[in-house]
């Protein structure tokens, strides 16, 4: 089989490979379909301090079971997938209660273990979720783009009485505006980037209002409109932007930051207590794959809105130097396995 291997950083190769045999309690996952995102490229680059080299990267990914290991019923046989990329220990203390995605022994596919830019991979038979015959292949392989966003709104319980401010039009912030729409109802959500392109595909995604912050201050912007936000989220993770978040939030309101910046920002406590926020994180997701999977089913979301390009897997260079290099046209671009 052939494999999109990082062998060290900024060297990228398709490797023919073994095909690999599930061990006891895994299924082998015969891949259609992957995403790529940040962290492939930031992998790929070097850039990301959990990886170790060399590694099969992709954790996002959907294909057909074509073998099942050891204890593995075989009625799994040909089910469609996607992936669940979080392995976790199941005892551990954030395991259990319930956040399986900080486990203390966390194992990400892609990551720490090898993923889904591959024509198959071996994966925890657990890992596996089931599509129902009514998603097309293509929203199946963006679950767990939308798992971030359900992980994020799990935090805060938005309800259609909260406004909503999203730092950042990217990945990330459009699917979590699509959750916060689609799903929850919330009455307005407002959307900030720098690239106006991409505030357009916020817009069609569902975004009440939309700020170039690069042009306009978004606070004299929200105060023009008296608007005080009750959700924040940083989806755009600059280390300045807690600070502003907390700044303009409503009394009472709650942020989630989702960043991974190792520089310190400064922050005010006054303004936290002042108002007595709730500052979130969220990382990865604790079992959100099946939330994820019923919103398909029930329409609540869009995947096809973020997918803008599709490539054979062999053309993995250009796809990921696309996605890195053209934030103006890109957002999510596929592979396409086998
Ligand atoms: P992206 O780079 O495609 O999108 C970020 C967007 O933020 C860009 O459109 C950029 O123009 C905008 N931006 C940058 N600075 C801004 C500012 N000061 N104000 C408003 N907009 C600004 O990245 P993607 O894939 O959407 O991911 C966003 C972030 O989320 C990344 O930093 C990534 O590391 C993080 N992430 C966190 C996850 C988690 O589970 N915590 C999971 C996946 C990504
Ligand atoms: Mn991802
Ligand atoms: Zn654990």
């Amino acid at each position: 089989m052939k494999s999109v291997v990082i062998q060290k950083p900024d060297q990228l190769v398709i490797e023919e490979r073994a095909l690999p045999e599930p061990a006891a309690g895994e299924v082998r996952v015969k891949v259609q379909l992957a995403g790529i995102c940040g962290s492939d490229s930031h992998i790929y680059r070097g850039h990301n301090p959990f990886a170790k080299y060399p590694r099969v990267i992709g954790h996002e990914f959907y294909g057909l079971i074509d073998a099942v290991g050891e204890g593995v019923s075989p009625d799994r046989l040909g089910q469609r997938v996607s992936v669940d990329p979080v392995i976790s220990c199941g005892h551990c203390y954030p395991c259990s209660i319930g956040k399986p995605n900080v486990c203390t022994s966390l194992v990400v596919l892609g990551v720490h273990r090898d993923g889904g830019f591959s024509q198959f991979a071996v994966v925890p038979e657990r890992n596996a979720f089931v599509i129902p015959d009514a998603i097309p292949d293509e929203n199946a392989v963006m679950v767990e783009p939308f798992t971030i966003a359900a992980n994020v709104t799990g935090q805060i319980n938005p309800t259609d009485n909260d406004i909503a401010l999203i730092y950042g039009a990217g990945p990330m912030g459009l699917v979590t505006l699509q959750a916060l729409k689609g799903v929850y109802k919330v009455k307005q959500v407002i959307v900030a980037d720098r690239i106006d392109e991409r505030l357009e595909m916020a817009r069609r995604s569902g975004a009440d209002w939309v700020i170039n912050n690069s042009e306009q201050s978004l606070q004299s912007a929200l105060e023009e409109k008296g608007i005080k936000p009750t959700i924040i989220v940083d989806a755009a993770c600059h280390p300045s932007i807690l600070q502003e978040a907390i700044s303009l939030a409503s009394p009472a309101a709650r942020i989630v930051i989702m960043g991974f910046s190792s520089d310190p920002c400064q922050i005010v406590q006054q303004g936290i207590t002042g108002k007595e926020l709730s500052i979130f994180s969220s990382r990865l997701n604790a079992n959100k794959f099946p939330v994820v999977i019923d919103w398909l089913e029930r329409g609540l979301i869009d995947p096809t809105k973020l997918v803008t390009h599709k490539f054979d897997y062999q053309h993995v260079v250009d796809a990921i130097e696309l996605f890195e290099k053209d934030q103006r046209k890109c957002c999510k671009v596929l592979l396409t396995f086998n």
